[in-house]
């Protein structure tokens, strides 16, 4: 089946490139179109995994855009991956669903827009295959846990859970001991927060991954309805390593007492029906669940009818290039398991006919 790839030469997609030459990789897909944000490369005929970023990296000219088009207007089973972060390439989600062409996702942004957004993508999804598993927690099994209580009929009454690698992180140093400014330069040095850290403290990414875990468990949730307090408020005036000065004395005061009371700080989304839903910084104590996770690792406390007084816990590495590609490419698997038997089934009526 061919498949292109969007963001080939980001992180998540340069790795799932490596993890698709891999010989032991068996994915019945063919790539056939990589780009990036300057150029694009279609070869009808195939790409070499192994070699298309060096291609990418050599070619001028071309466009994701392009691409997209070359992909609606071909064959089908096909199947785009989107590994950018990139509204301008969401935008296209909805559209190469209706028009046949499968999609595969750690893109946050389709599926947190609207409501009406997203149930337009739903709808087409329900006859052509997509997958974004990796869209909240990377590789751990958040959505699909999720999907499966809705299944059989459970209803999830409560989600506690931090979601975000990066603040995971700097609150994981931060408890060390090391100052807020030394945190985020490091998070921002092994390239777990944007060069700019700004855009990682406002808790835009921890809100949207709770909007698509609500709307896996069927609640229809606006992005806007989740109340959100960004970890830090760092005016624009100044460079953020400046700005951030302005907080040590209090987090260092904070940090004491989250000692002297035995309890940790982690940025929390949470929903109850009862409550709605809210992203801030939390204070825990230390026995409770949340509390327990140290530097990119998420945690997911899931409360549901069935489950009762004992909810589902999910814990582990929720962040990290490896595992988001490998993730990416367990759910291309996912997508191809369904298209493929329904490609045979589409092409069964005209076997019966030659027959006829
Ligand atoms: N990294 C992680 O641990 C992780 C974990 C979970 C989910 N994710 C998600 O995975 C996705 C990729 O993350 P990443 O860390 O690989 O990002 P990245 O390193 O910044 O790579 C992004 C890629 O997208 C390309 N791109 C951006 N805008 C584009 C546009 N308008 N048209 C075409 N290509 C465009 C970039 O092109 P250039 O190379 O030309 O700049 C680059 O190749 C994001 O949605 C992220 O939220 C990442």
């Amino acid at each position: 089946m061919p498949l292109a790839l969007i963001g080939a030469s980001g992180r998540v997609g340069a790795d799932l490139l490596k993890l698709l030459a891999q010989p032991a990789i068996d994915a019945p897909v063919q790539l056939v179109g990589v780009a990036n944000s300057r150029a694009a490369l279609w070869q009808a005929e195939g790409l070499a995994p192994g070699l298309a970023a060096e291609r990418l990296r050599a070619q001028a000219g071309g466009s994701a855009e392009a691409l997209i088009e070359q992909l609606i207007a071909g064959e089908r089973p096909a199947l785009l991956v989107d590994c950018t972060a990139s509204a301008a390439i969401a935008a296209h989600s909805a559209r190469l669903l209706e028009a046949g062409v499968s999609l595969v996702t750690p893109n946050k942004i389709a599926f947190a827009g609207t409501q009406r957004d997203y149930q337009r993508l739903r709808q087409a999804a329900l006859t052509t295959p997509a997958a974004w598993s990796a869209t909240v927690g990377a590789g751990l099994p958040i959505l699909s846990t999720i999907r499966r209580l809705r299944a059989a009929g459970d209803r999830l009454t409560a989600i506690e859970a931090t979601l975000s690698g990066t603040l995971g992180s700097l609150l994981t140093r931060v408890h060390d001991g090391v100052s807020l400014r030394q945190a985020l330069t490091e998070a921002v040095h092994h390239g777990l927060a944007e060069p700019d850290p700004r855009i990682d403290l406002s808790g835009q990414d921890v809100r949207r991954k709770l909007t698509i875990m609500l709307r896996e468990a069927g609640v229809e949730i606006e992005p806007g309805a989740i109340a959100l307090d960004p970890l830090l408020h760092l005016g624009s005036e100044q460079p953020w390593d400046e700005a951030v000065g302005a907080h040590e004395r209090d987090w260092l005061g904070l940090i004491q007492d989250a000692r002297r009371s035995q309890s940790r700080f982690v940025y929390r989304a949470r929903w109850s029906l009862a409550d709605g839903a809210h992203v801030a910084l939390a204070l825990v104590p230390d026995a409770h669940p949340l509390a327990g996770a140290r530097g990119t690792e998420n945690r997911v406390v899931l409360h549901s009818e069935y489950q009762g007084d004992t909810p589902i816990v999910i814990a582990g590495a929720g962040a990290g290039v490896r595992i988001t590609a490998a993730a990416v490419l367990a759910d291309v698997q996912a997508v191809c398991e369904q298209l493929l038997p329904l490609a045979s089934v589409r092409e069964q009526p005209v076997r019966l006919r030659r027959i006829a």
